[in-house]
């Protein structure tokens, strides 16, 4: 199968089925810019897309601007305290009205290049010299006068999301099981709710978005990838305990990565439909010391202790939203694609604060932030470095077909959720790959 024979247009639902087979996939799907314009239209210009935190635009006029598919759109926080998002686009000759990611626009829009004015629900306020319009077909209350708004705007516990088409399942049902991801990070603050720290890093990743979502719960990758660091770090960790009976959890953020392979494959994947899933906890979170402890009687006060216990140990490290966001839910850690060309994918690193909990939790979401997601960190440096290698292996030449076929036939379903019973199985990539073919089919 030659990748120019796949590309060819228009590409039909049998064109893609053949891609993906039940253990392998054609390479095309990563690099083939007529699948990607599809994917920007049947899954990223429909599905709910992640616009930020409702604490990033807490007062009237505040707005931040992003992207959902290929579109321009800024969220906005209107005087009704109410957040619209909006496309980012003049509709006099079609110029960007926010400029700047993140601002106060004051109680109005105001476009720079002819000053038509707009409220801060995108509807038409003012426009200068409004007389020349006489007699001509456009009216104030046409629509088309007015900044167009995303098809659907919708939130849960704080985080908002918008969907650029009318129709499909309501957030709830988009995010389903995977909704955990927010509940476990409000559910760990004392009054059930995070803000988002004002610090997001942005990482342009040289390779298709899809292998960011497999990594996210790739098990058998992180004592390889990062054994360098994880090593380095355990030693420290060690000469530490061995000194002074105990070491800061941040070592033990960073030791863990360097795992037996053994240990990698007892940490269970769960892998739901449309693609979302969960890579259950690997790493103890729950030290015995002071602030640990403060935090826990704060959490027991607002919630009782049985609350308490279920709330600090459910079993998560990693929550995904297919096709697009991975929750670290236990540390406060939200990671969202912005996919860019078939080898060029934004991401954005966010973390939160949990409200009313002590400053010494902040500071290990600070510090895993820190030293495993942002760009500085040599974590995230060696997956990136995979990715792009990976892409570069898949433009070439050198075969057609991307393997997954790791743990297949081991897995455990029930009511079309998959359990791995290997944490290493591929059973992640097979299960982005079934929702994958049903967005590009229409029957999702
Ligand atoms: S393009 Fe915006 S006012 Fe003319
Ligand atoms: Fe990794």
């Amino acid at each position: 199968m030659s990748t120019q024979s796949l590309s060819a247009p228009p590409i039909g639902a049998d064109h893609i089925r053949a891609l993906v087979e039940p253990d392998r996939v054609h390479r095309s799907v990563y690099t083939d810019q007529a699948l990607f314009d599809l994917e920007v239209e049947r899954i990223f210009e429909r599905i709910w897309v992640y616009c930020g935190h409702e604490s990033q635009v807490p007062k009237p006029g505040d707005f931040y601007t992003m992207q959902i598919g290929r579109q321009p759109m800024v969220m906005v926080r209107d005087k009704d305290m109410q957040i619209h998002v909006l496309y980012n686009r003049c509709p006099h000759r079609g110029v960007e009205l926010c400029g700047a990611t993140k601002g106060n626009t004051g109680s109005s829009l105001v476009c720079s290049y002819h000053a038509w004015s707009f409220h801060l629900d995108g509807k038409i306020k003012a426009i200068p010299l409004a007389s020349g319009y006489d007699g001509t077909r456009l009216s104030r209350d046409n629509p088309d006068c007015s900044m167009k708004r995303a098809e659907r705007v919708d939130a849960y516990r704080g985080f908002v999301f918008a969907s650029l088409s009318p129709t499909g399942p309501s957030l709830r049902e988009f995010l389903g099981e995977a909704r955990i991801a927010f509940d476990d990070m409000c559910d760990r603050s004392p009054v059930g709710e995070v803000e988002a720290v004002p610090v997001c890093h942005r990482v342009i990743q040289h390779s298709n978005w899809k292998f960011f979502m497999e990594n996210q719960l790739d098990a058998l990758h992180p004592s390889v990838t990062h054994q360098s660091t994880g090593v380095a770090a355990g030693r420290i960790e060690q000469q530490l305990v061995k000194k002074h009976g105990k070491a800061p959890l941040y070592y033990h953020m960073l030791s863990t990565f360097a795992s037996s392979f053994e240990m990698w494959d007892e940490v269970q994947t769960l892998n739901f439909p449309r693609g979302h899933g969960i890579l259950k906890a690997y790493m103890g979170l729950r030290p015995q010391d002071p602030d640990t402890k403060a935090y826990e009687a704060l959490l027991e006060k607002a919630y009782g202790k049985e609350k308490m216990e279920e709330y600090l140990s459910r079993s998560i490290h990693h929550v995904l939203v297919y096709p697009y966001l991975s929750v670290q839910s236990p540390l406060q850690q939200l990671r969202c694609l912005r996919p860019i060309a078939p080898n060029k994918t934004l991401s954005e690193i966010w973390h939160f604060r949990l409200k009313g909990a002590p400053d010494a939790i902040y500071k290990r979401s600070l510090w895993y932030y820190n030293l495993v997601n942002s760009p500085a960190t040599m974590i995230n440096a060696d997956d990136l470095e995979n990715w792009s290698k990976g892409q570069w292996g898949l433009e070439s030449k050198g075969g057609e077909w991307v393997s997954f076929h790791r743990g297949m036939g081991t897995d455990t379903e029930e009511n079309g959720v998959t359990y791995s019973n290997k944490g290493t199985s591929e059973a992640v990539m097979r299960s982005q790959f079934k929702a994958w073919v049903q967005y590009m089919t229409g029957a999702l």
